[in-house]
């Protein structure tokens, strides 16, 4: 058996759901090993309620017990079933600040830690990687966003939940919208990247997927585009549409909205009416076309987690631990091609940090993957604006596969 280690965790960054279900694992395949176990509370904050005395090492001790459901439902293993994080996480705070790293350095060291596992997405990986090497931590990363822009691994844990839950709220959509011969635009998450609008999108039966990596901004164009969808479909005798539409996606001067959707569903109204007027036949069944925006919101970050992404998490909790077994820290956990590896984790700050610097998404959607290809094939208008494939530098398909 190996030396006794005694670990940290936590979960930094937006929650997402199955953050509960890596920590599960890791707990179970800690204790098995005879290992202990701490969970930070609202992520590296954790080091600093530590560091002031305003919880004690024991008080973080995490074990297999204690998440136990009342009455008859007790002993039920209830953990992997939750959204959200039994830790609490951190989507603010200034580690740029020397104090407070300097405050985390010393939480860390009074927890006196072999190792840390950090859940976190870009953001937060980049920020822990910091404090990691100024504190010479032994430190894994496991990926997790509904985003799944994380780069070299094809699934961050919670991406396929929100895909579902984005794929679920299509559906109710659709009834409501066919009732009232509407066109109903739903506003997704995602940040700058499109995975999550364009998976649910082609689940959800949308006719029109509208993301960053293919529609940087809405041009009149695009939303003609749009106008032009809707008119054909209203010319097979279909009355309703769905227009799934990526929060990344900017305005006509590229400015960012927070309501994106109710810019779009005007600019449809405004240029349909244009169009008509400018004797465009074709568009004057879009006259009176009522168009309603859905901001789906942080809906999107919660719900029970998916089987898949209980799998995932699960997966990469065993797999840290094994890394940290093995002494091969810093390293990110990932999953391509269909198992669980890791990557040196200085290769992939150092794409964040460089896509940072660019401002532009760290995994984006590939505009010639297999993904587009099946919205494309499907009819689905997706705006049609094609970037060179040269301003996407890695090309999420050429990643090396990690060991
Ligand atoms: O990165 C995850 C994410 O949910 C994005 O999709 C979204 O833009 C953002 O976080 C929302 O952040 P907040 O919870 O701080 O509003």
């Amino acid at each position: 058996m190996s030396k006794k280690k005694r670990i940290g965790i936590l979960t930094s960054g937006g929650d997402c759901p199955g953050l509960n279900a890596i920590i599960r694992a890791v707990v179970k395949a800690a204790n098995r090993k005879n290992w202990e176990v701490y969970g930070l509370p609202y992520g590296t904050d954790g080091f600093i309620h530590l560091a002031k005395g305003l919880c004690t090492p024991d008080e973080l001790r995490l074990t297999t017990h204690g998440y136990d459901l009342p009455g008859h439902l007790q002993g039920i293993d209830i953990l992997q079933f939750l959204s959200g994080s039994i830790l609490g996480s951190l989507s603010k705070g200034d580690p740029q600040d020397p104090e407070i790293a300097q405050s985390i350095l010393d939480g860390y060291e009074r927890l006196g830690l072999d190792a840390l596992i950090a859940i976190g997405g870009d953001g937060s990986l980049d920020i822990i990687y910091d404090l990691a090497q100024k504190g010479h931590w032994n430190f894994v990363a496991i990926p997790k966003t509904i985003d799944n822009d994380v780069p070299f691994t094809e699934r961050s844990v919670g991406f396929d939940t929100a895909v579902d839950t984005v794929t679920h709220a299509l559906y109710d959509l659709t009834f409501t919208a066919a009732s009232h011969e509407r066109v109903m635009i739903v506003q997704v998450m995602g940040r700058d990247a499109g995975h999550l609008a364009l998976h649910a999108g082609i689940a959800g039966g949308a006719d029109v997927i509208l993301i960053p990596e293919l529609v940087p901004h809405l041009s009149d164009q695009v939303v003609e585009g749009c106008c032009r969808q809707m008119a054909d479909i209203r010319s097979t005798g279909r009355q309703f549409a769905l227009i799934v539409l990526s929060e990344g996606v900017k305005n006509d001067n590229n400015g960012k909205e927070k309501y994106i959707g109710d810019y779009l569903a005007n600019r449809i109204n405004e240029q349909s009416h244009k169009l008509c007027e400018n004797g465009l036949e074709e568009f004057c069944s879009l006259k009176n076309i009522d168009v309603r925006v859905t901001v789906l919101g942080h809906l999107q970050r919660s719900g029970t987690p998916s089987s898949s992404d209980r799998l995932i998490g699960t997966a990469f909790g065993i797999k840290a631990i094994e890394l940290i077994e093995q002494e091969a820290y810093s390293r990110l956990v990932v999953w391509q091609h269909g198992g669980v590896y890791s990557q040196p984790l200085d290769q992939v700050i150092a794409v964040i940090r460089q896509c940072h610097r660019d401002n532009r998404c760290a995994y984006p959607v590939d505009p010639d993957g297999f993904m587009v290809q099946t919205a494309r094939s499907l009819n689905i208008y997706l705006g049609d604006q094609h970037l060179p494939l040269s301003d996407l530098d890695p090309k999420p398909t050429s990643f090396q596969l990690a060991v």
